[in-house]
């Protein structure tokens, strides 16, 4: 399949020949109000109306997929985007090695590519909707306008999702599509699929660790189905994977900023309580990533799965960077030795590779977790201060898969329930943290200027200076 050149003027803009198949247009243009109203209702509250300074894709290729202008977000144009692939391309992994790739669903796979497809949707419109009263404590315009920029993006996967399932799912497909706006993130009816997804982000600390741990999730969700046999999921999640890199940079430096801050304010002085200058402890960080991580590693499903072994023997779901990282592409030698816990004391089992995919998706992950902690230790560093953020171990406050149920130190010890209990609010963001860190968000909406618990970015956006007007306001026609 070759993607073909974007139709910017569109309804729709796409590059998938959308104008060439109307029974596909005329569903998505059915489906388009649904989305604008859910935009509306469950979408950033209060700024509807006005212009933000935006990168919207206009072009697939490198020179051109991000366009910056100043647009409401109800206008932005979500497109409908496919990467280029390769014009004879061949499955890379599984049982079906080497065949050619599909353009279509195979019957037999249907319901297993559906329900992958659904997942990673859901996950889009759920985090726009958990996000969607940061807004107004915004610590700068800056920051605002990023937040936005991720909301729309999201929105935007959420297209590319709804995309496939109109193309390729038929009628069921269209089911899914309509459910997707109709579950809510944290309704106690209809919640969202994933449990992470259903935890309320209420400041930005929460949002900035959230980007950093769950959007990168995403990323190596999105890195597996890149890989997929059925080229126009592929396609689709290697767009969506260039949008998510800035996701993960908001968080990152997000983080990365609060840090400066506290340390900033601590003087050199490590003990110095930085609650007396409404900055965060960096105690208080260190809890806030303990639990988006642990919350975000259960994201990988279970350590040992059936389901994971079916979606790679099938060549539905790959590893991440499947041809560069691996040889063998099969998966039907070797094993994974993981930890489990049997009759109540910690060992360790061998497990078939093909059992183990979620485990092998979860190694990069932590990996990559661990660079994020590296450049916020060596922030801490620059500012003179001895202090080392950790990432907690694997097995640590699980809720799915192999360590849901049992209690683990964040060192990765195993402990009786009591035991955790009583360290929980030493190792976890507790609701005190949770209550402090709102207390100090306030809304800063002065071009140029930063809430007081966090550092200014070391650049602007798209090389305009930081206070650069990134959100225009029309407060005179706000609802
Ligand atoms: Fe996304
Ligand atoms: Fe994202």
């Amino acid at each position: 399949m070759v993607a073909t050149t974007v139709d910017y003027e569109a309804r729709i803009p796409n590059n998938v020949g959308l104008s060439s198949d109307r029974r596909l247009q005329r569903a998505l243009e059915r489906w388009l109000p649904n989305y604008i109203d859910w935009w509306r209702t469950m979408g950033p509250e209060g700024f509807q109306d006005d212009n933000i300074y935006l990168r919207t894709a206009v072009s697939v290729e490198k020179s051109g997929w991000a366009h910056f202008d100043y647009v409401k977000m109800p206008d932005y144009r979500w497109g409908i985007f496919l990467n280029p692939t390769e014009e004879d391309r061949k499955i890379g992994f599984g049982d079906h090695y080497g065949k050619d790739a599909w353009d279509q669903v195979p019957g037999e796979y249907r319901n297993a590519l559906r329900r992958i497809v659904v997942t990673q949707a859901d996950t889009e419109p759920a985090s726009v909707e958990q996000q969607r009263l940061l807004g107004q404590c915004c610590p700068s315009l800056y920051d605002l306008r990023n937040l936005f920029q991720i909301n729309v993006e999201e929105g935007r996967h959420l297209w590319a999702m709804v995309y496939l399932l109109h193309s390729y799912f038929g009628r069921d497909g269209r089911e899914e599509a309509e459910e997707l706006l109709e579950r809510q993130s944290g309704d106690p009816d209809k919640p969202r699929i994933l449990n992470v997804f259903n935890e309320p982000i209420e400041d930005w600390l929460s949002f900035f660790c959230f980007a950093t741990f769950t959007d990168r999730d995403g990323k190596y969700q999105l890195g597996a189905l890149a890989e997929s046999a059925f080229t126009p999921l592929a396609a689709s999640t290697r767009f969506m994977l260039t949008e998510e890199a800035h996701h993960l940079f908001v968080g990152q430096t997000g983080v990365e900023r609060v840090i400066t801050r506290t340390c900033e304010l601590m003087k050199g002085d490590r003990d110095h309580d930085v609650t007396k200058d409404g900055a965060v402890p960096l105690e208080i960080i260190q809890r806030y990533i303990n639990r988006w991580y642990s919350l975000s590693l259960d994201l990988f499903g279970s350590e040992v799965s059936s389901n994971g072994a079916t979606f790679f023997a099938n060549s539905l779901k790959g590893r991440f960077q499947e041809q560069r990282r691996w040889d063998d592409h099969i998966g039907l030698e070797g094993s994974k030795v993981m930890d489990v816990v049997r009759e109540g004391t910690l060992t360790n089992e061998e497990v078939p590779l093909r059992n183990a995919m979620n485990e092998v998706l979860r190694d990069e992950y932590i990996k990559d977790c661990q660079t994020v902690m590296t450049s916020w230790n060596r922030a801490c560093k620059k500012a003179g201060i001895a202090f080392e953020f950790t990432l907690p171990d694997r097995k640590f406050h699980r809720h799915q898969g192999e360590y849901a149920g049992h209690f683990f130190t964040p060192e990765g010890e195993l402990i009786d329930e009591d035991r955790f209990e009583a360290k929980k609010d030493e190792w976890i963001a507790s609701d005190e943290d949770r209550n402090y860190v709102k207390s100090l968000m306030v809304q800063v909406t002065t071009p140029g200027e930063f809430a007081h618990w966090i550092a200014p970015p070391k650049r602007g956006i798209n090389g305009n200076p930081i206070e650069h007007e990134y959100v225009k306001f029309n407060r005179h026609v706000r609802d």
